[in-house]
């Protein structure tokens, strides 16, 4: 798993508390990441005492992992109601949040824009005024070089195609795409560039999050700060 931002305690706190919000009956989406790997194995430790809920994985990683704690799992198409969805974020300014750091942000966007609640879990590394982090898009892999250069001639940003670690070429998603991490600086209107990078052809998902979020709970050193908006 990537390493990002805070501390692990940090991480744990808010990752906790958002699995705290689990009731009986619910149906839970599953985020991806390490914040979020926190609430998956507290959710397991929760149904191993008889909380009755079942989860909406958004990644492989997520579904591994949900598997080896024991939650059950369902799917968006066998349900009526997603009831909560528990994510994290690489940034997070209010409503708004960036997400796509683990390149699964397509499905994690389809589940947690489905729930009835959107909680990100974060620490404190991850919340600014302003949002500036690069945004995460997944390309169709035959389009990723026109979409680079509409990303520069036509929205204005940097399209880096994100490379793999352990493998030769490009980071490939669950979807089979690839992923641009496009620069931007300042995101003063993340909503417009929202729509502006839904409309370049060969574009699957962005990793803008536009007034999805419901509550963000942010771990600090101290304890964890709810936000709700
Ligand atoms: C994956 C994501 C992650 O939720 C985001 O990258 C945050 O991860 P972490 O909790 O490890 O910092 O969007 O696509």
């Amino acid at each position: 798993m990537k390493a990002t931002g805070g501390s692990d305690d940090a991480k744990r706190r808010a990752g906790e508390r958002a699995a705290a919000e689990a009731t009986d009956g619910m149906v839970v989406g599953l985020g991806t990441g390490s914040t979020t790997a926190y609430a998956i194995r507290a959710l397991g430790q929760a149904v191993n005492a008889g909380l009755d809920i079942q989860g909406i994985p958004t990644s492989f990683q997520s579904r591994q992992l949900a598997l080896s704690a024991g939650i059950p799992l369902t799917s968006l198409d066998a349900v009526d109601t997603v009831h909560l969805a528990i994510d994290g974020a690489d940034q997070l300014a209010g409503r708004h949040c960036i997400k796509g750091g683990g390149a699964a942000h397509t499905r994690e966007k389809i589940v947690d824009a489905a729930a009835e609640r959107f909680v990100v879990v974060a620490d404190r590394t991850k919340q600014v005024e302003t949002l500036d982090h690069p945004v995460p898009v997944e390309v169709i892999p035959e389009a990723w070089t026109v979409v680079t250069d509409d990303i520069s001639n036509k929205v204005g940003g940097a399209a880096t195609l994100r490379e793999a670690e352990r493998k030769d070429g490009p980071v490939v998603t669950d979807n089979g795409n690839v992923v641009l991490d496009c620069e931007f600086g300042e995101i003063r209107d993340p909503a417009m560039l929202a729509l502006d990078l839904a409309a370049i052809p060969g574009v699957v998902e962005h990793g803008l999050f536009i007034n999805l979020v419901d509550t963000a709970f942010v771990g600090t050193d101290a304890g964890v700060e709810e936000q709700p908006f």
